[in-house]
């Protein structure tokens, strides 16, 4: 029986290896992690995550061929396929800070690997690497391996949160790369194995390595790019009067554009495309390509600009002056159905409307009052770093509350900023929010989800980002 271990039960490792044991009831699928409190919610009714049909997934596996542990060094030994997906956090200092990635937990999980290894393993990078990271692995790997042989493969993960399940089961492209020696071919056939148990033999692409690592940051890098351009064509379009959501579907008609990912947005977050990029950056720069870093970099500052835009447009609406007006904020995740809140763009929104005196009242239907609250209070980056190193407790914070319901938490708000796109935002009662809200009463939709003519409509001064502004907001400076 072919025994696969994962080390790191994160958003990427617990879905990935869930489906792989749905999908291959003969492996048996081992995950494991340092963080006893993560592998006890494994264990339990109630996940770590919130990812939709995980739940489903988990419990037809959970006990028969897929197992959570916190004994990693056990279930390592006795693998043949080692998955690695720990947390790549951005250095904060010495070379390479605030871009190159941190590599301490990758290596303090390949050395353990080395240690406790008796026989031949395969270890698989999952989690996002900086490109070249398989070669330093292997050197690692090799240079502690007592005689034992690994093969380095990276098999990066394209799953996007909240439609985790639904990618895994159906991937546009699963990504093996591998060295182009005989063994390193034989170990990209035994993982190109275990996924043809239900991805087509045509959706999986073999690679070489750095081929592999570097997919993964560019198909990021251009995701990315993506938003920002039409994020940076919502701010002419409010400058000018033209409708983003219009220009957005005209230019997503060209079949060589396509519609996917335009939406635009007071920001993207998430775990990967801010990390991916700056590595990139990194890269390029290491690689003496200052002007392709450059190029690529912009795509970030934009990222912020929009963050930054769509605070100066609330202080500004409002009278220059948001200190101690009550600030409605609804949705916290960096997008819906999800809990996740790593570079949410809510958190620097509600940063910057705190550094502006605001009270605010906060709202997610998935995120935590401990997750926004330490959220709120932990320096840039310092999020990707596994959860026991981190303080134990949030500090509190005085101008924040944190509510569990979206009527409750604009009750007497002067204004409420929508920065999660959930459903439930779209069908709320709008008109009974309005009347017990102070006036005049105002809606900033970061994610344009909210109807603008009606809002307006039942007296709103609504600002909507890439949409003709009304009066009230002409000639607003930004
Ligand atoms: C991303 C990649 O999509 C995935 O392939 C990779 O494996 C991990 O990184 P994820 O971060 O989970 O996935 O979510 P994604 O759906 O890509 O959204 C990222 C951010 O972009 C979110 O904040 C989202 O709200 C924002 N976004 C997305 C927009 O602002 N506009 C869009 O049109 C699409
Ligand atoms: P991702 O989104 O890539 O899955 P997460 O931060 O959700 O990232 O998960 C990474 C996991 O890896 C965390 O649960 C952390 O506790 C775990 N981890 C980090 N280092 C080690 C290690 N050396 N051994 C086992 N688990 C580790």
């Amino acid at each position: 029986m072919v025994k696969i271990c994962c080390i790191g039960a994160g958003y990427v490792g617990g879905p990935t290896m869930a489906v792989i044991a749905l999908k291959c009831p003969e492996i048996e699928v081992a995950v494991v992690d340092i963080s006893v409190p993560r592998i006890n919610a494994w264990n339990s009714d109630q996940l770590p995550i919130f990812e939709p049909g995980l739940d489903e997934v988990v419990k037809q596996c959970r006990g028969k061929n897929l197992f959570f542990s916190t004994d990693v060094e056990k279930h390592v030994s006795e693998a043949d396929i080692v998955f690695v997906s720990v947390n790549t956090p951005t250095k904060t200092c010495g070379l390479g800070a605030g871009k190159a990635a941190d590599l301490t937990y990758w290596e303090s999980a390949a050395r353990m690997i080395a240690d406790v290894s008796k026989s031949s393993k395969i270890v698989v990078e999952k989690s996002t690497v900086p490109v070249k990271t398989a070669e330093a692995i292997e050197k690692i790997l090799t240079h502690n391996s007592k005689g034992i042989s690994f093969q380095i493969l990276s098999n990066p993960e394209f799953l996007a949160e909240g439609t985790a399940i639904i990618n895994l089961l159906n991937p546009d492209r699963v990504l093996i790369g591998g060295r182009e020696t005989l063994k390193g071919k034989e170990a990209i056939q035994m993982l190109e194995d275990v996924y043809a148990h239900w991805v087509p033999k045509d959706r999986i692409i073999c690679t070489n390595l750095w081929s592999a690592e570097l997919s993964k940051l560019a198909a990021n890098a251009f995701l990315a790019q993506r938003i920002s351009s039409v994020n940076a064509m919502s701010a002419l379009c409010e400058a000018t009067g033209a409708d983003i959501t219009q220009v957005s579907y005209a230019v997503g008609k060209d079949a060589r554009i396509g519609p996917k990912f335009l939406n635009a947005s007071v920001g993207f977050g998430g775990s990967c495309f801010q990390k991916d990029i700056l590595n990139l950056v990194y890269i390029c720069e290491c690689n003496g390509l200052p002007v392709v870093a450059n190029y690529w970099k912009q795509v970030i500052k934009l990222n912020d600009y929009q963050k930054t835009r769509f605070v100066n447009q609330v202080v500004s609406s409002m009278f220059n002056t948001v200190a101690d007006k009550k600030i409605t904020v609804l949705g916290f995740a960096f997008k819906k159905d999800t809990g996740d809140t790593r570079e949410s763009p809510a958190i620097d929104v509600c940063k910057g409307l705190l550094g502006d005196k605001a009270q605010l009242s906060i709202y997610d239907p998935q995120v935590s009052e401990d997750q926004i609250k330490r959220d709120l209070s932990m320096s840039k980056f310092d999020w990707d770093h596994p959860a026991h190193l981190q303080p134990p407790s949030p500090i509190a914070i005085e101008k924040v509350r944190v509510v569990r319901d979206a009527y409750e938490a604009t009750k007497d708000a002067h204004a409420l900023c929508i920065l999660t796109e959930w459903e439930e935002f779209r069908t709320l009662d709008y008109k009974r929010i309005y009347e017990n809200m102070q006036k005049p009463a105002f809606v900033f939709d970061g994610r344009n989800i909210v109807n603008v003519k009606r809002l307006r409509k039942i007296g709103f001064i609504v600002y909507s980002i890439g949409k003709p502004l009304d009066a009230w907001h002409h000639g607003k400076p930004e």
